[in-house]
């Protein structure tokens, strides 16, 4: 065969590879994406996950399913998706953990930073300082005295390290110099029941969970974790005024997909992502929860990466201070 002959055959072969990858990007979504949540249905994570697959299934006109894979404070979900097909069928919902995790795990089985696309930030959300309800510890600074004294006997739920409730308790424990029994669920809504049936001390965790139940009063709740006080919960004082220095606890949720997912894909799912923060029903739904929808600044891939560079370097030191880690 002549040289010029190879070249046309190898020209119009790269032609039709095109052709075929550009038809195929063209017809996306063709059926329905998983939207893979890392700790259980029901809790904080999947609250946000499944509030806003609804709105963007509405946009591309395809169902987003939301898919729990548990275990290991979310790293086992993490590690999933970076191993997943590339095709844009698979999404990842994360929150402070792609970052604290990177400190917490001696080996962990990806990189945040190099095996993922990064789509766009999502919410914001506070956290909330809860014990069950006979707690004997009316105020801040009687659960602050009776933790003192108790410490030997208490436990603090978690949902594993990795978790933003293991990070808020982490700093609590640091704050309030003891050291509790963690004991560790597959996301903070098995941990919720537990708090609910007595059967561990406190917790800390997301406005999107534990709003229904300091309302219905069937928690104990002792303040926010964020900087000030927040717009759901505006008598509720924040941890900082009440002696704890400095505590602030915020935790942010980014949207990912597997590294090499095709650009027209992930600007497709960028935009899908953008028009549900602006749905009035998840604007409304996200703000009786008390989460707060990103900053426009933080909606682009961009946005989500520069965040997690900056979180990875924010959270290293004080988790490899707090000394918890796990292979
Ligand atoms: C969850 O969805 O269960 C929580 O986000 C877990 C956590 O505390 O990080």
């Amino acid at each position: 065969m002549g040289i010029s002959r190879k070249l046309f055959i190898g020209a119009a072969g790269a032609a039709c590879l095109w052709a075929l990858g550009a038809q195929a990007q063209g017809a996306w979504p063709a059926k329905s994406i998983s939207l893979v949540v890392p700790f259980a249905a029901g809790g904080p994570t999947d609250v946000v996950a499944r509030t806003l697959a609804a709105s963007m299934s509405k946009t591309l006109g395809q169902t987003i399913v939301v898919e729990n894979k548990l275990g290991a404070g979310g790293t086992v979900a993490a590690a999933f998706v970076a191993r997943a097909a590339p095709d844009g069928y698979t999404f990842f919902i994360n929150h402070n953990g792609m970052a604290t995790s990177t400190a917490l795990y001696r080996k962990l089985p990806y990189n945040p930073l190099t095996d993922f696309e990064f789509i766009s930030q999502a919410v914001d959300v506070p956290m909330t300082l809860l014990a069950r309800k006979d707690f004997p510890a009316n105020n801040f600074a009687e659960f602050a005295a009776y933790v003192k004294a108790n410490q030997a006997k208490m436990n603090l739920g978690n949902a594993g390290l990795g978790a933003v409730s293991q990070l808020c308790g982490m700093m609590l424990e640091r704050a309030l110099d003891v050291k509790l029994t963690a004991v560790p669920f597959s996301g903070t809504a098995p941990a919720m029941n537990a708090l609910l049936g007595g059967q561990i001390d406190i917790m800390c965790d997301q406005t999107t969970q534990t709003i229904p139940q300091i309302k219905a009063g069937s928690v104990k709740f002792y303040g926010v974790t964020t900087k000030n006080r927040i717009k759901a919960l505006p008598d509720a004082p924040t941890l900082a005024e009440q002696g704890l220095k400095d505590f602030e606890v915020l935790v942010w949720h980014g949207i990912y997909a597997p590294k090499g997912t095709p650009k027209p894909i992930l600007e497709k799912m960028n935009a899908a992502v953008r028009a549900a923060l602006k749905d009035p029903d998840v604007t409304r739904r996200m703000a009786d929860l008390g989460a707060e929808i990103a900053a426009d600044s933080k909606q682009s891939p961009e946005g989500l990466q520069t965040w997690l560079k900056a979180e990875i370097d924010r959270w290293g030191p004080v988790i490899k201070a707090g000394g918890a880690f796990a292979d």
